[in-house]
């Protein structure tokens, strides 16, 4: 059992940030891994790449959005209660690099993933500027943490409640034409990452993006979490969850996202009843 050592709803109840203790996995992670939890011994697999790690205290933090039955399941665990399996560290680790100017963008809870990544790249010498986009100022996670972490910080927001009125991609513009990057991190949900890679494509910016695939094993054993990458299948587990942004086939992800959206909405009816 891995209990929660803090729980806190960073939006009102839909999302959510579990500290868990796991010691040999805080031990082991690195940025861009990711892990595979249960909230029972028969519950749904549920992939969630880490935002945290703190090895000293032997605890990991997941944030993550409640959009069906296991996530919902996941946000009624409380401070004191546990997990009932966790897997990891499990994926490739973000290759961290020098590379000068490096833009991170972020949306959603693709914020949590990145805030690990963003702070590799500080601590590896890069100029940083992140841009992080949401619905509003209520919507922004780790809106504090990310701008310390940033030389250049940029936020946007639907409603202008934070920062500037607009897109990710509004201010990713402007940098592409005033300070042109060096690299470019975008995690978020799979349009936004679609539209950066194709922004920085034309100026050839290598671009990393975060996949989030339906995963069952997480061991390269079922398929599951088949992208295609390049002319190649990949897959998302043991080859990602970071691909080159320029390679990914981002419709052919969307459409396996959406594959199971029937069952996923009578799951969480009965889960509700
Ligand atoms: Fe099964 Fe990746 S989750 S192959």
């Amino acid at each position: 059992m891995f209990k929660i050592v803090k729980r806190e709803a960073l939006v009102a109840s839909s999302v959510i940030l579990h500290e868990i203790h796991a010691p040999r996995v805080a031990r082991k992670a690195k940025p861009g891994q990711f892990l595979i939890l249960k909230a029972t011994e028969t519950g749904e697999r549920i992939p969630l790449t880490m935002a945290d790690t703190d090895a000293e205290a032997g605890t990991v933090t997941v944030i993550f959005m409640v959009v069906g039955k296991s996530t919902a399941l996941f946000a009624s665990l409380k401070e004191g209660d546990a997990y009932a399996d966790l897997i990891g560290p499990l994926g490739r680790a973000t290759d961290i690099e020098k590379a000068g100017h490096v833009v991170c963008i972020g949306g959603g809870t693709g914020i949590a993933v990145l805030h690990p990544i963003a702070r590799a790249m500080k601590q590896a010498g890069n100029r940083l500027t992140t841009i992080l986009g949401a619905r509003s100022a209520d919507f922004m996670i780790l809106k504090e943490r990310m701008a310390d972490l940033a030389d250049t910080f940029l936020p946007m927001s639907d409603d202008g409640s934070v920062g500037k009125k607009g897109f990710v991609t509004d201010a990713l513009k402007e940098v592409l034409e005033q300070d042109k990057p060096d690299m470019v991190v975008a995690i978020g949900p799979v349009p936004m990452m679609k539209a950066v890679s194709e922004m920085t494509r034309p100026y050839g910016i290598h671009t990393l993006v975060s996949l989030n695939p339906i995963m069952i094993d997480g061991t390269g054993m079922c398929g599951g979490c088949r992208v295609s990458v390049g002319d190649k299948v990949k897959f998302a587990c043991v080859d990602g969850p970071e691909f080159d942004g320029h390679a990914v086939d981002f419709d052919g992800l969307s459409q396996r996202l959406n594959a199971y959206r029937e069952e996923e909405r009578t799951a969480m009816e009965d889960h509700k009843c």
